[in-house]
């Protein structure tokens, strides 16, 4: 577990808040150094067991054997979408909700995108006894159906977010305003490496699991590391989850799979973004207490970002990661829509493995650059695609792909 920082990373990281948000952020520093970082009254021991128990970790390291002959080298994947809940994000959901009972709060918020951190959530607080809000963006809340339908039945209240463009930015900002007001009795599990410190380093510590675990798998596997692992990166929970035990292995390549959307253009007038490629084409900017890179006009206005997938429709990105892309030890790369959707298809056909858009777009890599992974190479299968199944059949349909998804056994049924 690293303990090595400040909370900052390079030029990036610290903590922009307002005043009134200040006393809760100290609060959490010193609860995340004594019970994450020194495991005081066995904080990490328990956090371990409920993983295990409760969580279903280990997750499996897999060979792809369609994959690995279609790209000619041998592709493992980490199978986050085996973990409770279909994605990595209860790891850190698990470890939040259980520091704030570690320090006397009784009230849980947080914000979604795809949903899936705002699942994970209310089902560790559903675990744990503990009362639970989600603020998630009416956009969002209309192509992820199923996560909200996951999350009320697990007994968390769904707040609807209906300003700017109703996606993550905006359920952000609204769940800290509320954290704000009610700092006394409330904690706020954000859902990726973003926001002020201690939250990068914190959520990194919880995630590190992944790549901890992925380590040692595939040495065991091969008697060798990879030479590379790749994941999709949104705010970058799961990339630097997957990364993290890797970075003093120079020879292993980390490539950030970001989402190229429809086009790395931007159209300034409108202020919109169409693509969340933010490590490949954002500049250096404060966006929800942290300096970051950012989406962003030559005014510095936030853009609105887009991404097939709602998970890494975002302007920002976390600070660490910004950081290791500059300093040249991560590298960023992209693939836009359609590449994330072929490869969602792809991977569902040929391995029976129906992945996350998000995850898609690590596959969809592969599937554009197999020369550019090396021999040996470890995928973060971030997540599982259920909650995708309506926006998929929607946006493949729309579009010319080299794919097919052929569903006209409804109307068949109907006769
Ligand atoms: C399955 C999955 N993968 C990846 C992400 C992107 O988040 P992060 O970049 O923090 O891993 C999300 C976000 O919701 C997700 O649901």
């Amino acid at each position: 577990m690293s303990s090595d920082t400040d909370g900052k990373f390079g030029a990036y990281g610290g903590q922009y808040v307002p005043e009134a948000l200040m006393p809760a952020i100290e609060e959490l520093r010193d609860a995340y150094e004594r019970y994450v970082l020194e495991n005081e009254d066995g904080f990490m021991d328990e956090f371990r067991r409920r993983l295990a128990d409760f969580g279903g970790r280990p997750t499996p390291l897999q060979y792809a054997e369609q994959l690995s002959d279609r790209y000619d080298t041998d592709v493992y994947l980490k199978r986050e979408d085996l973990l409770h809940g279909g994605a990595h994000k209860l790891n850190n959901a698990l470890g939040q909700v259980l520091l704030a009972k570690y320090m006397g709060k009784d009230r849980i918020i947080a914000e979604t995108g795809a949903g899936q951190h705002g699942t994970a959530t209310a089902m560790a607080a559903a675990h744990l006894d503990m009362p639970c809000e989600i603020f998630m963006g009416s956009t969002d809340i209309n192509r992820q159906r199923p996560n909200v339908f996951r999350m009320r039945l697990n007994g968390a209240a769904v707040n609807p977010v209906t300003t700017g463009r109703g996606t993550l930015k905006e359920a952000i900002s609204e769940t800290m305003r509320d954290w704000a007001t009610n700092v006394e009795d409330t904690h706020y599990v954000i859902g990726s490496i973003v926001g002020p410190d201690p939250f990068p380093r914190m959520v990194r510590d919880f995630q590190s699991v992944i790549g901890q675990e992925a380590r040692e798998q595939i040495r065991e596997e091969t008697g060798a590391l990879p030479d590379s692992v790749v994941a999709c990166a949104g705010g970058g929970s799961n990339t630097m989850g997957a990364f993290d035990a890797f970075r003093e292995d120079e020879a292993v390549d980390l490539i950030a799979v970001e989402a190229g959307g429809s086009s790395l253009d931007v159209d300034e007038e409108t202020g919109v973004a169409p693509n969340s490629a933010t490590l490949s084409t954002g500049e250096e900017g404060v966006l929800h207490g942290a300096r970051t890179k950012l989406l962003q006009d030559s005014d510095g206005q936030i853009m609105e970002s887009h991404s097939v997938s709602a998970g890494l429709d975002y302007a920002g990105v976390g600070p660490e990661l910004a950081h290791l892309v500059d300093s040249g030890r991560v590298r960023a790369v992209n693939v836009d829509d359609e590449v994330a959707l072929e490869a969602f298809h792809r991977l569902s056909q040929r391995e029976g493995i129906i992945p996350a858009l998000e995850s898609a777009h690590a596959f969809g890599y592969l599937q554009e650059h197999p020369d550019a992974v090396g021999d040996v190479t470890v995928i973060n299968l971030s997540g599982r695609g259920d909650k995708d199944l309506e926006t998929v059949i929607e946006e493949t349909e729309q579009r010319d792909l080299d794919v097919d998804v052929d569903m006209s056994v409804f109307a068949e049924a109907e006769r």
